[in-house]
């Protein structure tokens, strides 16, 4: 049993085949999913499939290439989607500095701005760091939320994990750890406390090399728990064990 702690089934790459997609899942093992939107289109949607979905759970909040569109009205609706009954987490916010889709200093103002608002719903927050380590450890450090924080498909290194961990936060380790090469990625998945690891797809994005090229989806999470097990010398089982009991006191999912 897995627990997919990220994913984008309200993407329209999954229009077309969505609960498939889910049963697909669910066969393969993966007893949760947690879908995260992006924009406010997304996040309504993300809400209305977790809705449908037993073992979909939602997540609401605006990515930081999306930053630029961020207005009252976005805000006023997020409240609004953070009083539904699935939805379990604030994001994904955070940085984005190798696509830069937004100026920075738009992400920077927005992802402070949505770490306050997650603070007052009291929700955990999944974090997007892309390319801008240093500034997304500073931002965070003075969130004054009470809730879990968790780094989405981490890309730092070992250093940046000790810091991570440190303050209590969540390393949730998507498919590039699958990928051949990915010493660094090994490395962090090797010392991280096995109480702060999470698994994820981030599908329909970073599918893991076994179906390299193709769509990624949820039952794939599988291929990235099973790296994680091996690069610790663990069982499939007690990776899937310890990542699903974090992930369940995350978001707090019975
Ligand atoms: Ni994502």
């Amino acid at each position: 049993m897995l627990i997919d702690s990220h994913a984008h089934l309200e993407m329209r790459d999954f229009d077309p085949d969505r609960e498939e997609v889910v049963r697909r899942a669910v066969e393969n093992g993966i007893t949760v999913m947690v879908t995260v939107g992006t924009n406010l289109r997304d996040c309504r949607k993300a809400v209305a499939i977790a809705a449908k979905f037993r073992e979909v759970y939602a997540a609401i909040g605006i990515h930081p290439h999306d930053a630029s569109g961020i207005d009252v009205e976005t805000y006023r609706m997020i409240r609004k989607l953070a009083a539904e009954p699935k939805v379990v987490a604030y994001g994904e916010i955070g940085l984005d500095f190798f696509r830069n889709r937004s100026p920075r200093e738009v992400q920077l103002r927005r992802f402070a701005e949505q770490l306050d608002l997650a603070a007052e719903l009291n929700l955990p927050v999944i974090i997007h760091d892309r390319e801008a380590h240093r500034e997304t450890l500073k931002t965070l450090r003075s969130w004054t939320g009470k809730k879990p924080v968790i780094i989405h498909c981490f890309s730092g290194d070992a250093v940046m994990m000790e810091e991570c961990v440190s303050r209590g936060y969540y390393i949730s380790i998507a498919g590039p750890v699958t990928y051949p090469k990915n010493d660094k990625l090994a490395e962090v998945v090797r010392l991280t406390p096995l109480e702060r690891l999470l698994v994820e797809t981030d599908c329909p994005y970073l599918t893991p090399q076994a179906h390299r090229g193709k769509r990624n989806e949820p039952a794939h999470v599988l291929y990235t728990a099973r790296r994680v097990a091996e690069i610790r010398g663990l069982s499939l089982e007690e990776v899937a064990e310890a990542t699903s009991r974090n992930a369940r006191q995350v978001f707090n999912i019975p």
